[in-house]
């Protein structure tokens, strides 16, 4: 528009030159007419030289140029055209105007022109000057190395010599390439270029458009949570304005992939995806208008696997084993393990199993075991464990007085409350009315220790049940007695009432024994923890007592024993040692007494027989119809016999 307008200007200040010019030339031309000269009238002998030209108009690659005749009589003009970088042009014409072709673009080109006379020399030359328009860049401009905020811009080079380029989102550049930094992510941003030059009207611009890149999600700042079939996610929104969000998912190994619709929520919940298999999660940031998506692929998620039903669990057990059948977990391809851990010790015995069904094996008879059943499958998930009842195996169950004693490695243990609880010695005499071989607690390994003052395990509650029950509260007896004393006649070393053993485990007192101790040991229960204290005996507290456990006999050990005290009682009612008794089992009534004899005649056998006693005979081979196999053997021989009544031979 402004280089228009000068145009403009420019061509109003030459036609204007040009009115003033022609009247005056028409005066000298007149003159000369007059005076009938044929050359100038300014200078004599020469020609007068062009005093009005101008540029008429310029283009990219020429440059018109008019000019008034100075004379009348002119018969042509000789001009030339230079610019600093070509080599000069000369040319001859006859017009007052000249339109100077192929030039260079954005060139400043200088003329001179003389006008010539028949038999004149040429007059002085008139210099001008004029320039050429820039050229356009051919082409579009074009856009490479796209990111979330920038760009690069390249366009062709323009033919004219000594240009920069004016670039919409990068300012002036002197090359054909330009990097646009700080666009905004997800934009499309249009990009214009023109070539410039100072002096020189700009040339017309060329444009092209740059689509910038999606921030996708940030992997780190996404939450799971992956349950059995379903899996639940969110994530932060992207840095990009305006965008939707496209997730994914798809087990590993297989080409199945499920996509959710492209949502602007943060989050998305998968809901029918398989227990116990693995899947690979994307969320890809899209936008309509042509933008790329960008896809963001999660850590690998491997949903969980179903646990066993506690209550489908059945048992077994016989001395040495457990074995334990239960429904299978609803996850396909897992296995199972099965644990026991012995109550009360570190002991644990385990089971793998790919079926539902595992024994625990070695166990010790007589014993409580824990038992857990881990749900396992390869490749990276994690064991679902679920606790079973605890059982018991077969044998030598030892047993406490009542049912309200705890059982720990071997021993009972008991807290008596009571309103107000005891003084020391009716404490001890309590623990022995309850069970003669009780006395107040003793310790005597850490482990027993760290069993005891589990608080926690055993919700014993001194400090609040003493509070709410206490009749007489002088004591604060929020502790209960246990047989640890200090024996002043041993330097006040730490003993166990029950054996005057010394303690020989670590104690954690709650006042110091130094600061002095007074002489016996109670547990106190400092809110949230038990700790020792020693106290004197006449205080009334609950108390604590201890007792072995009651063994008791096996069915089988106790018949043996029966039988071996029905021997006896039948060996001393048998003649002599020599003298075999037989029942008809165990704790039945005695039915013979027998010895063998060996081989002899009939008679020289009941002889004998009756040598080693009186009323014994040999025995009739019927009677032989009810003994074992073992005693059977017998039939080889003669057997004496003493029976219930003195039998007869009658074979
Ligand atoms: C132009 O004309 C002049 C005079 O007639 C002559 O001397 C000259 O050679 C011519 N130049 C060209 C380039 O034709
Ligand atoms: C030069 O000017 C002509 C006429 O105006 C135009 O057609 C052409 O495209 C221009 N060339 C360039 C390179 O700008
Ligand atoms: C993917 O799995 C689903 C559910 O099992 C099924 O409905 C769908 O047809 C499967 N798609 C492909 C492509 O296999
Ligand atoms: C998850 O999918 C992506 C894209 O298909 C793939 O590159 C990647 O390897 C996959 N991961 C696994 C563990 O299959
Ligand atoms: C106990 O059961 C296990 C497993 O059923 C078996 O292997 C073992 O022989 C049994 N032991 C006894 C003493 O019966
Ligand atoms: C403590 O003494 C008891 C009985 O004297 C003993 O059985 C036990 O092994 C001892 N414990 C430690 C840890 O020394
Ligand atoms: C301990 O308590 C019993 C029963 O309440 C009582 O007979 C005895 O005198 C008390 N002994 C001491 C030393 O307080």
């Amino acid at each position: 528009m402004s280089s228009q307008a000068d145009r403009g200007r420019s061509l109003f200040c030459f036609y204007r030159l040009l009115l003033v010019a022609a009247a005056a030339a028409l005066l000298l031309c007149d003159e000369a007419a007059a005076q009938g000269t044929s050359c100038g009238k300014l200078l004599p002998g020469q020609v007068d030289p062009v005093t009005v030209a101008a540029v008429r108009s310029a283009t990219n690659s020429s440059i018109t140029v008019d000019w008034l005749p100075p004379d009348r009589g002119i018969t042509g003009y000789f001009y030339t055209l230079s610019c600093p970088s070509c080599p000069t042009q000369q040319h001859n014409t006859t017009d007052e105007t000249f339109t100077f072709r192929d030039l260079n673009g954005a060139t400043e080109y200088s003329f001179s022109i003389q006008a010539g006379l028949r038999n004149c020399r040429l007059s002085p030359a008139f210099h001008l000057s004029g320039i050429t328009y820039l050229n356009k860049v051919p082409g579009r401009v074009h856009i490479s190395d796209v990111t979330e905020t920038s760009f690069r811009a390249r366009w062709a080079a323009s033919p004219d010599v000594g240009v920069e380029y004016e670039v919409s989102c990068a300012g002036r550049v002197p090359d054909t390439t330009a990097v646009c930094t700080g666009q905004p992510s997800g934009a499309s941003v249009t990009v214009t270029v023109r070539p410039v030059k100072t002096g020189f009207p700009p040339a017309p611009f060329i444009h092209g458009t740059a689509l910038t890149k999606l921030f996708p999600i940030d992997a780190s700042l996404v939450s799971l949570s992956v349950r059995e079939t379903s899996i639940h996610l969110t994530w932060a929104a992207s840095i990009t304005e305006g965008v939707l969000y496209r997730v994914t998912c798809r087990r590993v190994s297989t080409e199945n992939s499920t996509s959710l619709p492209p949502s602007k929520y943060l989050s998305a919940t998968f809901s029918n995806v398989q227990s116990g298999e693995a899947y690979n999660l994307s969320v890809a940031v899209t936008k309509k208008g042509g933008f790329h998506e960008v896809v963001t692929w999660l850590p690998i998620q491997l949903t969980k696997l179903f646990g066993i039903d506690p209550s489908s669990a059945q048992y077994s057990s016989n001395e040495t084993a457990i074995s334990v059948t239960w429904q299978p977990s609803s996850t396909s391809g897992v296995s199972y393990q099965l644990t026991c851990k012995r109550v009360g010790s570190g002991e644990v015995s385990t089971a793998s199993s790919p079926t539902p069904s595992a024994t625990c094996g070695s166990l010790q008879s007589g014993q409580e075991y824990e038992l857990r059943v881990a749900v396992k499958k390869a490749g990276g998930f994690d064991d679902v464990i679920t606790a079973l009842s605890n059982q018991l195996t077969n044998g030598n169950r030892g047993s406490c007085a009542t049912a309200d004693w705890l059982q720990f490695n071997g021993f009972c243990y008991l807290l008596v409350k009571g309103s107000n609880g005891r003084n020391l010695t009716a404490a001890v005499s309590d623990c022995q009315r309850r069970d003669p071989s009780a006395h107040l607690l003793w310790i005597t390994s850490q482990s027993e220790m760290n069993w005891v003052m589990d608080y926690s395990a055993r919700n014993w509650r001194l400090r609040e049940d003493y509070r709410a029950q206490c009749r007489d509260c002088r004591f604060q007896g929020d502790a209960a007695w246990t047989g640890l004393y200090r024996d002043e006649a041993d330097g006040g070393k730490f003993k166990w009432l029950r054996d005057n053993s010394g303690i020989n485990v670590s104690v954690s007192w709650l006042v110091g024994p130094s600061r002095p101790p007074m002489n016996f040991g109670l547990l106190v229960d400092a809110e949230t923890r038990l700790l020792w204290r020693t106290y004197q005996p006449e205080a009334r507290h609950f108390h604590f007592c201890k007792a072995p456990v009651r063994v008791q006999q096996p069915e089988t050990a106790k018949n043996d024993a029966a039988d071996a005290a029905q021997e006896k009682t039948v060996r001393t009612r048998c003649p002599s040692a020599a003298w075999s008794p037989i029942s008809r089992g165990p704790g039945a009534s005695l039915q013979m007494c027998y010895t063998k004899i060996y081989p002899g005649s009939f008679p020289q056998a009941r002889e004998e027989c009756r040598r080693w006693a009186p009323n014994a005979d040999i025995l009739p081979a019927r009677s032989l119809h009810g003994l074992s196999r073992f005693d059977r053997r017998i039939l080889f021989l003669h057997v004496c016999y003493i029976g219930k009544k003195t039998g007869k031979s009658d074979s």
